[in-house]
């Protein structure tokens, strides 16, 4: 992918359907502003238009920062209709991340603090380097969360704690936030690359479409009654017995050979 398109972030296919969006503004712990934001929501776009696209990772460049939070420089000049703006620009991508048809992974390779923690509460699940320390410090600045931060953390570690660490501001370990179920795994910061790109290869041998669909019926369902989800559960079951995928899966598993999803 021509990198001339992009200035603050990186987008590379890294392997047979596996994207790698990299935010890179180093200098500034790879912090948030509007031009950020676009340049993320364009790289959607560009995975979202290759039909062979399987998994979209996504992390920081260097060692330090996964992504220190929303540009507080960018913030300091927003009168309250653009501070609404801006936050309607980031829960737009962050939405959109969350009801991809790919699964969308966060790789947290160092500070992941407000708006970058709520980015990577809006991935799928999150990797973290052992160095990864999150939190939502917007207390901090005199500021509510923006990003989705108040919502997706009390729905990811429960009120009591989603509070604690809202109204307090601090930052947890990686470890702790593993602990918490914020993290699903904790690997070497040199390794963490490595370790999402085995995850990402694992991930994109397996059935697109039965993905898609899963991924749809976890994120729906969340909103739904027990009754009307698994509703949907038995609809979208029943739709992935039209797919191509179902008939190789299965005549694999018959055959006692691998599926070859394509
Ligand atoms: N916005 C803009 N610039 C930032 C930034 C941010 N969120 N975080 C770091 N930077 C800049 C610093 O200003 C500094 O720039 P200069 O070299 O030009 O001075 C550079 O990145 C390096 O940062 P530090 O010198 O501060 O590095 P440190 O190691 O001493 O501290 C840190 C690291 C603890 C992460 C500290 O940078 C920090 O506290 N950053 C802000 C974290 C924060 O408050 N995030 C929440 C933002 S609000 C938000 O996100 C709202 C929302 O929900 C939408």
């Amino acid at each position: 992918l021509d990198p001339e398109t992009f200035n603050n972030i990186l987008l590379e296919q890294v392997r047979d359907g596996v994207y790698l969006l990299t935010i890179n503004r180093p200098k500034v712990l790879n912090a948030l502003n509007a031009q950020t934001l676009e340049e993320m929501n364009n790289a959607v776009s560009t995975v979202t238009a290759d039909k062979g696209a399987r998994v979209l990772l996504i992390t920081g460049s260097g060692e330090k920062a996964f992504v220190a939070g929303a540009d507080i420089a960018h913030m300091s000049n927003l009168s309250p209709l653009e501070g609404k703006a801006f936050a309607e620009h980031g829960m737009h991508l962050f939405r959109r991340l969350e009801t991809l048809g790919i699964p969308v992974v966060a790789l947290v390779n160092g500070y992941a603090l407000g708006g970058g923690c709520e980015l990577a509460m809006s991935c799928d699940f999150i990797l973290a380097s052992d160095n990864a320390k999150f939190g939502q410090p917007e207390v901090n600045l005199g500021v509510t969360p923006g990003f989705g931060g108040t919502q997706r953390l009390t729905r990811l570690v429960g009120t009591s704690m989603a509070m604690e660490l809202l109204v307090t501001g601090r930052n947890m370990s990686a470890e702790e936030a593993m602990q918490r179920g914020l993290v699903n795994h904790v690997y070497p910061q040199p390794q963490l690359l490595e370790e999402g790109l085995k995850l990402a290869s694992m991930i994109a041998g397996k059935s697109g479409t039965a993905i898609q669909l899963t991924k749809e019926l976890v994120q729906r369902g969340q909103d739904l009654d027990l009754d009307n989800a698994c509703i949907m559960e038995s609809d979208l079951f029943g739709l992935s017995f039209s797919t191509p995928d179902r008939a190789e899966g299965m005549a694999a598993f018959l055959e006692s050979r691998k599926p070859n999803f394509g």
